[in-house]
């Protein structure tokens, strides 16, 4: 249960971040904030969670842009009063052959997925400091082991690992805990970019011949999210039917 705690989901709008913010729903956050770069998106999701008895606001913002990022936490604070939870889930890919990439294709995944991630910690970590309460989950991906094509991709989704340990490790005595999920092959908009080739062969290649539901990487999210997850700090969690 999530009772009296006041969540920030970035990348909400959509695929796992929207599945996560309906289990947040469904475990009664005391308010979500749905925060996108697309703004009628995440008021959609908005307005689906206050229809399930929850408060909730949609937050337009670039996670990558950090003022933009200062003015969405100022936003939800002013509204809730403080963030207890965040869930750094925005992310983007941009994949291409490595000896293919432009510079302008490294620089956006790097900006998105790990610049945001840095930009909501910074905006999150002195509240949840001075209160002696927080939960951090962020989203990284199998991708880490390695998928031709996702260099610059991978490359964040490793990185994060290594912040999430590092934060996990310098917020403990705070009340803070940091983990990441990382999910498998996952039926979003993102997954359906994928060559219809590739698909397949992920498909035959995963213990479970499928790909993962959006509601599947919420439940660990919300689990880590949550009190029942309090010792467990640091930690990084394959989320991809066994692969
Ligand atoms: N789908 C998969 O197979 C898969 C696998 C491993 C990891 N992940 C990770 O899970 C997370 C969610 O993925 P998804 O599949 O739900 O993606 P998605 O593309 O379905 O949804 C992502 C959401 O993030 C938003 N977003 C993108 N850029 C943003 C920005 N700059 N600022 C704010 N919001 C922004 C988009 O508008 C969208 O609503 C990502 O971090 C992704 O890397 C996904």
């Amino acid at each position: 249960m999530l009772s009296g705690k006041f969540a920030v989901i970035t990348g909400a709008g959509a695929g796992i971040g929207a599945a996560t913010a309906r289990i947040f729903a469904r475990e009664h956050a005391a308010g979500i904030a749905v925060v996108d770069i697309r703004e009628e998106q995440a008021e959609k999701v908005a307005e689906e969670l206050r229809g399930m008895g929850t408060q909730a606001i949609a937050v337009s913002c670039n996670v990558a842009d950090a003022e933009s990022v200062r003015a969405a936490a100022a936003r939800v604070t002013e509204a809730f009063g403080r963030i207890d939870i965040l869930v750094n889930n925005a992310g983007i890919t941009r994949d291409v052959m490595f000896h293919k990439m432009t510079d302008a294709q490294w620089h956006a995944v790097i900006d998105v997925n790990l610049g945001g991630m840095y930009n909501w910690c910074r905006a999150v970590i002195g509240g949840m400091r001075d209160r002696g309460y927080g939960r951090i989950v962020n989203l990284s991906s199998g991708s880490v082991r390695g998928i031709p094509g996702q260099t610059n991709y991978a490359a964040t989704k490793a990185a994060m690992i290594g912040f999430t340990n590092s934060l996990a490790k310098e917020s403990a005595r705070k009340g803070i805990t940091v983990n990441c999920v990382a999910p498998g092959a996952t039926d979003t908009e993102m997954y359906a970019q994928v060559p219809d080739h590739v698909l397949q062969a992920m498909l035959e290649s995963n213990p479970m011949h499928r790909l993962g539901r959006p509601e599947e990487i919420g439940e660990v999210i919300a689990f880590l999210a949550s009190e029942r997850a309090s010792y467990v700090n640091g930690q990084w969690f394959l989320v991809n039917g066994g692969k």
